[in-house]
């Protein structure tokens, strides 16, 4: 599936397009090897969260949305649970909901959302072709990092929305969301480039960049072009 290459979609992410001279045909660098690296962490429900692993989306979706396991409850306007395609290959999973995402209780609908946006096109993925959630599903005031605590409260939402997801690819976005599902907390700009594997189905999962963090660093669009392109491979099984 996919558009390879496609200029307008490259353009929306502010990435120069080459455009071959002296008559040769474009050639475009293959994708990095994928190199097989393992999750050192196996999730394991805590007390009273088998529960969460039997319900299903309707029942899981209103779960989320009166939860009250963890502080951030006091401050949300809205829960952000996901949105997209239930039975997508592609599971996208940022940090936490911003301003806007609290406010319309979707995620990745503000700035740096209309760029993920552009980056899955640029893959051949519309926005609804995907599954798109959050380590948390209620925003951190003042956008501040997710607690460790907060993370392990909201684990069990997301451990059951992967498995009902049961996608062909994680893509985790952002430093937050590749150390929390990898269980690491190794710099990000060494945890891209690998293909990964997430919990007993060892899904493949790789690493990018947080759109926001492209949004104010436009010259490392180039390596999440490649992140995309080696989440397409993993998903096609190479
Ligand atoms: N940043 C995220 O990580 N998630 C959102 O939903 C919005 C911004």
């Amino acid at each position: 599936m996919g558009i390879p290459f496609p200029s307008e979609y490259l353009q929306a992410m502010g990435i120069q397009q080459w455009v071959p001279r002296d008559g040769m045909a474009a050639v475009s660098a293959p994708a990095q090897a994928v190199e097989i690296t393992t999750s050192p962490e196996i999730y394991v429900p805590q007390a009273g969260e088998d529960a969460i692993a039997l319900l299903d989306w309707p029942a899981l979706e209103a779960r989320v949305s009166t939860c009250e396991r963890c502080a951030l409850h006091a401050t949300r306007n809205r829960t952000v649970f996901g949105s997209g395609d239930r039975s997508a290959d592609w599971l996208i999973i940022g940090e936490a909901p911003g301003a806007d995402e609290d406010r319309q209780g979707e995620p990745f609908v503000g700035r740096a959302g209309k760029l993920l946006t552009a980056m899955l096109q640029a893959v051949g993925y519309r926005r609804d072709q995907v599954y798109i959630t959050n380590i948390l599903k209620c925003r951190p005031p003042q956008n501040r990092d997710p607690s460790s605590d907060e993370t392990a409260c909201c684990h069990a939402y997301l451990e059951r929305q992967i498995e009902l997801v049961n996608p062909r690819l994680i893509l985790a976005v952002g430093r937050i969301a590749a150390h929390t599902l990898l269980g690491t907390d190794t710099a990000i700009g060494r945890l891209r480039s690998s293909v990964h594997h997430y919990g007993k189905d060892r899904i493949p999962l790789v690493v990018t960049y947080h759109p926001a963090y492209l949004l104010r660093s436009p010259l490392e669009k180039r390596k999440a072009w490649e992140d995309l392109r080696l989440a397409r491979q993993a998903a096609s099984g190479g």
